[in-house]
């Protein structure tokens, strides 16, 4: 069985990672980072009869996204952890990282979902992961386009999700949803959550532990966060996200 996951190098991707490595025994890990990479695959090569693939790539180039599909094709659960955010007044914010967080959190997402649904779909076999965000439930003011490429992550796996009701077929998509989360995130969003965050551990146990939904949402808290954005206009939740938002920017 083998396992690709996006964004290895750190946070919830490489504790994901390290759990997976009991379950499958081959696992391609991507993230920019090289040496970080590296330094996982000698912690990992501890454990015998794993085959420990790590390919320093960046996802935002879609020829990138499109060699490690050729390359990798035979994948039994892809994970589509790799992602950022950023914080400010959204005409403030640096467009060179918005168009490159928008090339990684959704044109990444969609070109690699594309390409395994269909490789998997021929299979009659494979289950993908999308890593969302509570973000992607509600408006994002002051993280605007961050909250956006969430969302766009969750009404796209969510379309995937109704189609593939309609095919007899094996393959299943999911989409982790989690809140705050202790990564390298904050730093490179520029902000600091001022609430409880998970820690990145947790997150990915929760994850693998409840695999089988399509929608996982780890923490009561999230929960209720997500009831909520059913249940309450968009303009109030707005409203609330960005008086909270506002105290985390730096
Ligand atoms: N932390 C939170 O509060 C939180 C909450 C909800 C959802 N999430 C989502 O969880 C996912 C993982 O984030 P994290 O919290 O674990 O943050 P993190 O520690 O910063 O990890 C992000 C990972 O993505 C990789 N990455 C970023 N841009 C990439 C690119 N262009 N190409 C390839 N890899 C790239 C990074 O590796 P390199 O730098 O080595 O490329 C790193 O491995 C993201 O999608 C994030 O949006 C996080």
């Amino acid at each position: 069985m083998k396992v690709l996951i996006t964004g290895a190098s750190s946070g919830i991707g490489k504790d994901l990672t390290k759990l997976l490595i009991n379950k499958y025994d081959e696992l391609v890990l991507v993230a920019r980072n090289d040496e970080r990479l590296k330094l996982l695959k000698e912690e990992l090569n501890k454990i015998p009869n794993k085959r420990i693939i790590v390919i320093a790539l960046d996802l935002s180039k879609f020829e990138n996204c499109k060699k490690l599909f050729e390359e990798h094709k035979d994948i039994d659960l892809l994970i589509n952890n790799a992602g950022f955010g950023d914080c400010g007044y959204f005409e403030k914010t640096d467009l060179d990282k918005d168009i490159s967080m928008i090339n990684t959190n959704i044109i990444a997402v969609h070109t690699l979902t594309k390409f395994y649904l269909a490789e998997m779909l021929k299979n009659n076999k494979g289950h993908i992961l999308n890593v969302a965000s509570i973000a992607g439930f509600m408006p994002g003011p002051l993280m605007a386009t961050y909250y956006a490429s969430k969302s766009y992550v969750v009404k796209l796996s969510e379309s995937i999700r109704e189609e593939l009701k309609h095919k007899k077929t094996n393959v299943k998509i999911s989409i982790l949803c989690p809140g705050p989360v202790k990564t390298n995130f904050e730093k490179t969003a520029n902000v600091e959550f001022q609430i409880s965050k998970a820690s990145s551990y947790d997150v990915a146990n929760y994850a693998i532990k409840h695999l089988n939904r399509f929608y996982i949402v780890p923490g009561f808290k999230n929960k209720l966060a997500r009831i909520g954005a059913k249940i309450l206009p968009n303009f109030i939740i707005a409203k609330s996200v960005y008086k909270v938002q506002k105290k985390r920017i730096h």
